[in-house]
């Protein structure tokens, strides 16, 4: 189908600008809280090539949860189906960062895209990589095609000095046996997976596989087509925490959120879009993003559903 999407992006820049200074940036990270919250942009890269910018489009962020897409993107390209039973696949309806349910669980994570999760998936990294660190970097690199990308040590660190909550989903899932390394480590690798700076185009052109069936901008097939088909699903019921389902309803496309602001979203076979804009709603998901996801679709009359 064909669309004017410069046009319709354009038409959202202006039409956001009315909930400006809505919301309130995430703060409980310090080095996130300085980050300029007026800050606006979004980046749509067509499957076919095309590529339409609006705003902050080319500046990075911290893209924080976002990356556990790509970590468990990565694991299911070592592992395959051996990263099932250790985490779930059922959306939590609680915060990224809740400790409840891992304690009535048993300590396996409700999915790989909540905190808990992502802290197995990071474990399992942990133990499948020779240089965890170096070789997701590199691993980032290769499917963005982008050279550069790097943590941002500041915030990663940063994060190190305040994530109390994290430290204890580490330790209540080793309690369990379900951490295989030093907790350490694990928290080491989660904050600076996390900390990966990027831009929206940047965001954008390294999801284009999840809209291409597994392969990437340069044609590599990094993950099967079903595996692809399995984590836009997730991502459709799990990325928002608990708020999934309202993401779902009024975007209807799969997409992840990171509180730094930034959100991807994906509408297979025909773009990737990410959307960055600092100031969050109470659920800890950009105010601005959301809306601009929600207007792309209903104005482009174009979703999954
Ligand atoms: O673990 C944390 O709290 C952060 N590094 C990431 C949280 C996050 O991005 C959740 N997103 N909406």
């Amino acid at each position: 189908m064909e669309h004017d999407y410069q046009l319709i992006l354009n038409e959202i820049l202006r039409e956001v600008e009315a909930l400006k200074g809505q919301g309130e940036p995430a703060e409980y990270i310090p080095e996130l809280a300085k980050v300029d919250p007026s800050k606006f942009g979004a980046s749509l890269k067509t499957t076919d090539g095309s590529t339409y910018t609006i705003g902050d489009s080319e500046e990075r962020f911290s893209i924080q949860s976002i990356s556990k897409v790509l970590s468990l993107v990565l694991i299911a390209s070592l592992k395959g189906e051996g990263v099932l039973g250790r985490v779930g696949v059922e959306p939590s309806g609680d915060p990224f960062n809740s400790l409840a349910q891992l304690e009535y669980e048993h300590g396996i994570p409700r999915n790989p895209l909540i905190n808990s999760g992502a802290l197995v998936i990071a474990d399992m990294l942990i133990s499948s990589l020779s240089n965890p660190k170096e070789d997701f970097l590199a691993f980032i690199r290769e499917i963005s095609g982008c050279a550069n990308i790097d943590f941002d040590v500041k915030v990663a660190h940063s994060e190190k000095l305040t994530g109390f909550r994290n430290a204890a989903m580490a330790n209540l899932l080793k309690s369990f046996g379900n951490i295989e390394n030093d907790i350490e480590e694990v928290l080491d690798f989660y904050f600076h997976q996390c900390s990966l700076s990027m831009s929206c185009t940047e965001l954008a052109k390294t999801f284009e596989f999840l809209s291409n069936g597994g392969i990437t901008i340069h044609g590599k097939q990094v993950i099967s087509s079903s595996q692809s088909k399995r984590i836009n699903a997730l991502m459709q019921t799990c990325g928002f925490y608990d708020e999934a389902g309202e993401f779902s309803f009024k975007v209807g496309l799969p997409g992840k959120s990171g509180v730094g602001g930034g959100i991807i979203a994906v509408h297979p076979k025909e773009y990737s879009i990410a959307v960055w804009s600092p100031r969050l709603n109470k659920k800890g998901n950009s105010l601005i993003g959301m809306k601009t996801l929600e207007l792309l679709t209903t104005k482009t009359g174009f979703s999954i559903f």
